[in-house]
């Protein structure tokens, strides 16, 4: 039985929604667009939302709209996907890791104190696997030594913990809508923030630091822009907000479809000897983007032959940060410097988990989890 690491579910919807944009003229940034930053700020209960080409583009635009650039240093985990650490790499900055919790994976709050120098001007935490980190705890050091906070939230449309949700406590919080997200369009991101400067500095660096984007002036007689910053081209185009405008009234339904999944996996695993998952800690509702299992670090990468064998994708989220060569070599991170990432690296393998999933093939992948263990 093959069984795909994920699979979109993109219907009828996305397909009539994205056929009418193609009749329409603007296929780049424009009226899609906008439609798609307003329905997803008012979800998330923020005040404004910039869409973009990825997460990688929100955390880079937003670390800058933040003030934060060469000689500086952001503090971030190393247990995430090298993006929260090349962005920070992409202002000038430096990229500082502090350790994991062991049970939960997410950025441990207490170790924050301890990382903070002069130069010290921004913190990432990464709502890792769908779950958000301790928000509040976060907030009371980042308020202590003065730091914006960047929520990376690639995993986390649907957190919510201790009654927050992402972006409420964060200065900018930032989202992937990549091929495998829980709400996807291929590649695209978006920023969400309640600060009118931060998304109107992001808005305007996400086409070049022009003054006007194609839609505004090509309406109407032809108006002259000028650039007033040096930008990028991060920009969302409206083929990419056509394919996500109707998944946003759907997230709650494709949570509840993976909620049910979770659950059976959840009483599959709990009969396998040698196998955890991650914790969901107590007032802290996941979005349940990945399916991870933490198994012996002995017989990981065996389990990874194993599933590919039988034709089931799997995937690791993730070997740490520091330990790959880029980082190795340009910081002198090694072994042991962040243990508890390290471990967790070890041992993790995500299964696949999407909401056409049937409660069949859980069984099946579980199955052959136990046989290859
Ligand atoms: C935790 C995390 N942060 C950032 C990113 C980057 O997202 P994107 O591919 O949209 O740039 C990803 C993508 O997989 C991610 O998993």
């Amino acid at each position: 039985m093959k069984i795909e690491f994920y699979k979109h579910n993109l219907g009828k919807d996305e397909k009539r929604m994205v056929l009418e944009c193609l009749d329409g003229i603007f296929l780049t940034t424009g009226s899609y667009v906008d439609s798609f930053e307003r329905e997803f700020a008012s979800y998330l209960g923020e005040k404004y939302c910039v869409g973009l080409n990825s997460c990688t583009a929100a955390l880079h635009l937003a670390l800058l709209a933040l003030g934060v650039g060469p000689g500086d240093e952001v503090i971030t985990t190393p247990l995430t996907f090298i993006a929260t650490a090349t962005a920070i790499l992409h202002t000038g900055a430096k990229p500082v890791f502090i350790d994991v919790e062991q049970d939960t994976g997410l950025m441990d709050p207490k170790l924050i104190d301890g990382a903070v120098t002069p130069k010290t001007k921004a913190v990432i935490p990464v709502h890792l696997y769908g779950q958000m980190c301790d928000m509040k705890r976060i907030k009371a050091a980042a308020r202590k030594h003065h730091l914006k906070i960047i929520e990376d939230a690639a995993h986390c449309i649907e957190g919510e913990r201790d009654g927050i949700r992402p972006g409420q406590l964060g200065d900018a919080a930032c989202f992937s809508f990549y091929a495998t997200k829980n709400m996807t369009c291929g590649e695209g991101g978006a920023l969400v923030t309640n600060h009118r400067l931060v998304a109107e500095k992001v808005r305007m660096l996400r086409t070049h630091g022009m003054t006007k984007e194609a839609a505004k002036r090509y309406s109407g007689p032809y108006k002259h822009w000028d650039m007033t910053d040096c930008g990028w081209k991060y920009n969302m185009s409206n083929i990419e907000a056509s394919l996500l405008l109707p998944q946003i009234k759907k997230i709650g339904l494709n949570w509840a479809t993976r909620e049910r999944l979770y659950r059976q996996y959840q009483k599959a695993l709990s009969g396998i000897p040698g196998v955890s998952c991650p914790k969901i800690a107590q007032r802290s509702k996941s979005a349940l983007h990945l399916l991870t299992v933490w198994v012996d670090h002995r017989r990981r990468d065996a389990l990874l032959k194993h599933f590919g064998d039988q034709g089931i994708g799997v995937a690791v989220h993730y070997r740490p940060v520091h330990l790959l060569k880029y980082f190795r070599e340009t910081f002198h991170f090694k072994k042991g410097d962040f243990p508890v990432s390290e471990n967790i690296g070890s041992r993790t393998i995500s299964l696949p988990f999407w909401p056409g999933l049937t409660a069949g093939q859980v069984k099946h992948i579980t199955a052959q989890l136990k046989a290859g263990l």
